[in-house]
């Protein structure tokens, strides 16, 4: 039978409303002027090469550290792709430009090398609707359920985790798990939960953490958005909530995303998630439409405003500062990191093996 367990342990309270007032009060990182910029932008490219480093960029970061790590050889990428990335290249350091969570698991995964960020203030607020030590203890009140976690979490949890998943990979695990009799324990995002229960049909328990950015999405707004538009697809990240996702003509990750921009006929696309990926959106898709998903309805204030304000804490400024001193260097206790490399191994390995499928049936499907 399929359903989600009720809880049965005290379920520990997240005051989402403290993080999301948190949140408002973040700096981004400083506009820079042109001349700045230029300057700026030689520096780190030079910075770069004389240290071996690569930076690795999120989507949602600002469109300079995108055209920097693309002119660099670095990566813009899906939190998968930047942990896959980040592990592969060769370079002694790793510059991660994104929330704590990826330099995190850059560490992880290279502990013998140099990760470094813009910042390391620049949070999550599924991270932080997640303490590791009320979430040990609620793993360890259901001891015969699987640990799955996403991967915007802190260390200690994913090596409290049999698995780690992100938003691309997520449905899939599940699903494996879910065919072998697994029943779950899933933490900490209650959207992309309960978006993978209702695809899956797995039996799983949901942590009630939110994305803060995501959840401010309305469907109300969308649906009238969307009969302006009839022409348009909606693409939603399944961070949002549930009466949005149920509007999507694509839920997907960025990366996911991004590509059906690149592949759907539409010329309109609404998307429902953090505005920083039109930057990429433009390019996989030039001469398309980008419109935002509503963040409010008539007379309400936008709290994000599709943006995360983590993400904006990263700019050129402090890019070039950290790899000019060094500064915001990414530590890990190396007890926890060899914990939590094992439940992100799974996850690497997992999608290596899809990978290796999809190319093995592309072969037959089309032998050269
Ligand atoms: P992706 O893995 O889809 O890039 O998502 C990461 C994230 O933090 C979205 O809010
Ligand atoms: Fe976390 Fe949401 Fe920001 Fe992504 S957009 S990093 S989930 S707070």
């Amino acid at each position: 039978m399929t359903m989600t367990q009720k809880i049965t342990v005290p379920f520990p309270d997240i005051d989402i409303e403290a993080i999301r007032r948190r949140a408002w009060q973040v700096p981004p990182a400083r506009e820079v002027t042109g001349e700045e910029r230029e300057a700026l932008m030689s520096r780190i490219k030079q910075l770069l090469k004389e240290q071996n480093a690569v930076l690795v960029a999120h989507y949602y970061t600002d469109d300079d550290l995108q055209l920097l790590a693309d002119e660099t050889g670095g990566c813009v990428s899906d939190s998968l792709e930047m942990a896959r990335f980040g592990h592969a290249h060769p370079g002694d350091t790793v510059v991660v430009a994104g929330v704590r969570f990826m330099g995190e698991t850059a560490k992880i995964l290279n502990p013998e090398k140099r990760v470094l960020m813009p910042t390391l203030e620049a949070e999550c607020s599924l991270d932080l609707s997640c303490p590791a030590d009320a979430f040990r203890a609620y793993c360890d009140a259901h001891p015969d359920r699987t640990v799955v976690v996403y991967a915007n979490t802190s260390a200690e949890v994913k090596a409290r985790a049999d698995w780690v998943v992100t938003s691309s990979i997520a449905v899939k695990v599940v699903q494996y798990l879910h065919e072998r009799g697994e029943k779950i324990l899933w933490a900490p995002d209650r959207y992309l939960g309960s978006y993978v229960q209702k695809v899956t049909g797995a039996d799983m328990l949901l942590w009630q953490g939110s994305c803060i950015v995501h959840d401010e999405f309305k469907a109300k707004e969308l649906q009238k958005l969307r009969a302006k538009y009839p022409e348009a697809a909606v693409l939603v990240h399944p961070e949002s909530p549930d009466d949005v996702i149920k509007l999507a003509d694509v839920v997907g990750s960025t990366t996911q995303i991004i590509n059906a921009a690149r592949e759907m006929d539409n010329p309109v696309f609404i998307v429902a998630t953090d505005n920083a990926i039109f930057y990429k959106m433009k390019q996989a898709a030039p001469g398309k439409k980008f419109i935002e998903a509503p963040t409010g309805g008539i007379g309400a204030s936008c709290g994000s405003c599709a943006h995360c304000p983590w993400m904006a804490m990263n700019g050129l400024e402090n890019l070039a500062h950290t790899l000019e001193t060094g500064e915001n260097e990414v530590h890990i206790d190396p007890e926890v990191g060899k914990q939590a490399m094992v439940s992100l191994n799974r996850m690497l390995d997992f999608a290596e093996q899809l990978k290796q499928q999809a190319t093995g049936e592309a072969n037959i499907a089309s032998p050269a």
